[in-house]
């Protein structure tokens, strides 16, 4: 039995300027999918996973996510009063009892690997998850589980990857892998290259579980791809130490961090939304675009 995954770290920091203005004073990832933020999302998929503390590495003007993920006494007493249960039932429900939250600024953006260095005060010597709330995965059974399935399997880092058409390998980490006992071992990875230069065309998504020894390198990683700590090049030296797997999972991924990817979250969402749903149906099927 290899030790379980009970932290989730969640990257918030970044600026979220493909947004604006949007994103001016509210966060990028509490735009809604629908009806839920697309943090929510994100730690829903964490907690289906079973992990129970939830490390997010925060900046300047991410108060609302705190205040997301914290009890709203006065909203909570309104309903109360006006006997909304059903609303104030969704209000109570956003994080489970046993599930707490820890939030760690990171004072400069100085990258994805800064970022998840910045957790190792509370993470210390476990493995864990990071989750970037920008890639929605829309899955039957999360694509967090399937890869603490496989970690737990293996004891191995985990990427989550899948193809991308080979025109978007400058937005991604890619990687090039063999297969070893069932699984697809991770032979190279490289951040955002060229496609000219690109060695595969199979991109890391933003799922990841990790092993500790991610820290001792991410500490003495130097700057890179856009004068950024780069997680990926992390990544890279822990391939000199340990076996790391990619796992393309399954699910549909929405790329929220472009204007295309969310809207298609929103339709496609919004068409398997238990209440709208097929009322959004009939809308669209009227239409003639
Ligand atoms: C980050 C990572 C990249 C990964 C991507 C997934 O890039 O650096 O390796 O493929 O997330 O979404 P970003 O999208 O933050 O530029």
């Amino acid at each position: 039995m290899f030790q379980p995954i009970k932290k989730a770290v969640f990257p918030v920091a970044g600026m979220g300027t493909r947004f604006l203005p949007a994103t001016k004073v509210s966060p990028k990832e509490m735009l809604p999918i629908v009806d839920k933020p697309l943090i929510q999302y994100a730690v829903e998929e964490a907690v289906s996973a079973g992990c129970t503390e939830m490390v997010f590495i925060t900046g300047r003007n991410k108060r609302q996510i705190e205040d997301h993920f914290d009890k709203s006494y006065e909203l909570e007493t309104e309903l109360f009063n006006k006997q909304k249960t059903q609303l104030l039932e969704i209000v109570q429900s956003i994080l489970p009892k046993n599930v707490s939250c820890i939030y760690i600024r990171q004072p400069e953006a100085l990258g994805l690997g800064h970022a998840v260095l910045c957790a190792r005060p509370v993470v210390d010597n476990e493995p864990f998850a990071v989750i970037l709330a920008d890639d929605l995965i829309d899955a039957p059974t999360g694509a967090l589980s399937q890869m603490i399935g496989v970690y737990q399997q293996t004891g191995n880092s985990v990427l989550g990857v899948e193809e991308v058409d080979r025109s978007q390998t400058g937005s991604y980490g890619i990687v090039t892998t063999s297969e070893k006992d069932h699984h697809l071992a991770v032979n190279h990875i490289v951040e955002k290259p060229k496609p000219a230069e690109a060695p595969s065309n199979l991109a890391v998504v933003g799922r990841y579980v990790l092993t500790p020894r991610i820290f001792d390198l991410l500490a003495t990683t130097q700057r890179g791809a856009g004068d950024e700590i780069q997680l990926t090049n992390a990544i890279a030296q822990l391939l000199q130490y340990e076996t790391v797997l990619a796992y393309p999972f399954e699910g549909k991924r929405y790329d929220c961090g472009s204007k295309l990817g969310y809207l298609q979250a929103n339709i496609e969402l919004g068409l398997k939304h238990p209440d709208i749903g097929e009322a959004f149906r009939q809308y669209l099927q009227q239409q003639s675009f």
